[in-house]
This record gives structure tokens, C-alpha cells and sequence, in this order.
């Protein structure tokens, strides 16, 4: 199965009204971190999780005015969101919350969620192996995430990337201590960073290209 993750850029020249060509790109599947400005995107994903995967993320029933509010406040806390884009639409979230100021040597705290459509893809393995290298690149340690017991894709890709698992109760966390960071995770998040930047301007070309065709 080729990798949402691993699809390339791929531009082609196509013409405007006036017959010039302008460069356009297919609409790609994109990861990238969110900005605070966008937690309405964060809480749209997060809104469209069914019953099931609502209470698997936050571990119990929680209402629409409660994930409002959550995710409102997510610019008040060390928090870094990477969000999976597909036809412009955020479907899977990671979150990282650093509880150390600076993040250096404190926990981060991941969360993760993939609308029920788009599961069993890799997508959640993807979003959750770029925020432990964001988590590293932060020098944060451990690595953590909690879940239910009941969670077996949470507990089969938590195991997937060499995470050890605690349980209590009905309740598994399940963790990891980097290594430290290095060029190659610096450069890894580096890439990923410009990757997105460069496929939301050719999105937006994309857009204004179609718009100039029709006048
Ligand atoms: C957990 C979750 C994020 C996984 O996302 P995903 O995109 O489906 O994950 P992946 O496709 O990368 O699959 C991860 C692993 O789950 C396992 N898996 C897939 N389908 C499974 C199933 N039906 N039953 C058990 N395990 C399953 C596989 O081992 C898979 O890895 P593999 O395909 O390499 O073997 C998603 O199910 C979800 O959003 N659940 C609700 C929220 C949640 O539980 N969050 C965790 C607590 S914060």
C-alpha cells in the first residue's frame, strides 16, 4: 500500500484564460503542524469522531461544548498539533502537550484521532511517529500516551513503535524515552515543515489558476 504520507509533490503546467501556463498541483494528502489561529479546524476533526472514538480519545463520554472549549484553550499550554489534511479537510490530529517550560527533559503528553473513514491506512501510525520525533527534536522525555485497555489499535500501534506498556486498572499508558535529537530528526522535521508550506502555496496557485481560467 503506497504511504498517504509518502505521496510526492507532483506539479504540472496547465493554461489560463489567456493560454499562458501556470503551475498547478493535484490536491495531495498534507501533514502539518496547526497554528493557533486554525483550533477551529482542530475542532471540526474532533467533532466528526464518532461516539466510539470520542470516548477511545478522551477516554469517556464528552460533549461538542466540551471539545469546543478544549480545544480553545490549546493555545494556552506548550501544545503543538500536526494535522492530516486530505481534499483540504483535517481527518487525523496528533497532539503533543509539552508539560515543561521548556519542553526540555519535561513529558509530552500525545493524543491521536482519525475520523473512522480514514482508519486503518497508516495514518495514525504516520501522525504519531512525526510527533514522537517533534517530542525528541524538544529534548521532551518520556513520551506518553494513555488509553483504554479496551483500545486494541491504540495498544497494536503504541507496540508498533516500540512504546512500553503500563497497565492500571482499565487504563494502559504506554510510553517512551527518546534518544536524543540529531541532524537527521531536525532535518526530518524541517523537511516535513517545508513539504506543507510549499504544497499549501502550490494549493493556493492551484485555486487562483482555476479561478483565473473561469474569467
Ligand atoms: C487509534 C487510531 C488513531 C489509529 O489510527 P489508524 O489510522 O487507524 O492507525 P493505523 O492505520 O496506522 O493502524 C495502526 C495499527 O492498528 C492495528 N489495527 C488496525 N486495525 C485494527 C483492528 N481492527 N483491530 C485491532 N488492531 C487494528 C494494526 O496493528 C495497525 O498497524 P499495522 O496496519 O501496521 O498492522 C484510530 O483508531 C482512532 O482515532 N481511534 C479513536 C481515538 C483513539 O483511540 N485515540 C487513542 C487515545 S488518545
Amino acid at each position: 500500500m503506497s504511504h498517504p504520507a509518502d505521496s510526492t509533490l507532483t506539479c504540472r503546467p496547465s493554461r489560463n484564460g489567456s493560454g499562458n501556463a501556470v503551475w498547478t498541483a493535484p490536491v495531495q494528502p498534507l501533514i502539518r503542524k496547526l497554528a493557533t489561529a486554525e483550533s477551529a479546524l482542530h475542532a471540526a476533526h474532533l467533532l466528526r469522531l464518532g461516539e466510539h472514538d470520542r470516548a477511545m480519545r478522551f477516554m469517556g463520554y464528552v460533549n461538542d461544548a466540551h471539545i469546543e472549549r478544549y480545544c480553545g484553550e490549546a493555545g494556552r499550554n506548550e501544545r503543538c498539533v500536526l494535522a492530516y489534511f486530505e481534499d483540504g479537510v483535517v481527518r487525523g490530529v496528533a497532539e503533543a502537550v509539552f508539560e515543561a517550560r521548556p519542553a526540555w527533559r519535561g513529558t509530552c503528553e500525545l493524543a491521536l484521532s482519525v475520523e473512522s473513514g480514514h482508519q486503518g491506512r497508516g495514518i495514525g501510525t504516520e501522525l504519531m511517529r512525526r510527533a514522537i520525533v517533534l517530542a525528541r527534536n524538544r529534548g521532551a522525555t518520556p513520551v506518553r500516551i494513555l488509553f483504554l485497555r479496551e483500545n486494541r489499535r491504540m495498544r497494536a500501534l503504541a507496540l508498533k513503535l516500540g512504546m512500553s506498556l503500563a497497565v492500571n486498572g482499565t487504563e494502559i499508558e504506554a510510553s517512551l524515552r527518546p534518544q536524543w535529537p540529531n541532524q537527521f530528526t531536525v532535518l526530518a522535521e524541517n523537511l516535513g515543515d517545508g513539504h506543507a508550506w510549499w504544497s499549501r502555496w502550490l494549493a493556493g496557485n492551484t485555486s487562483h489558476a482555476k479561478r483565473a481560467a473561469h474569467v
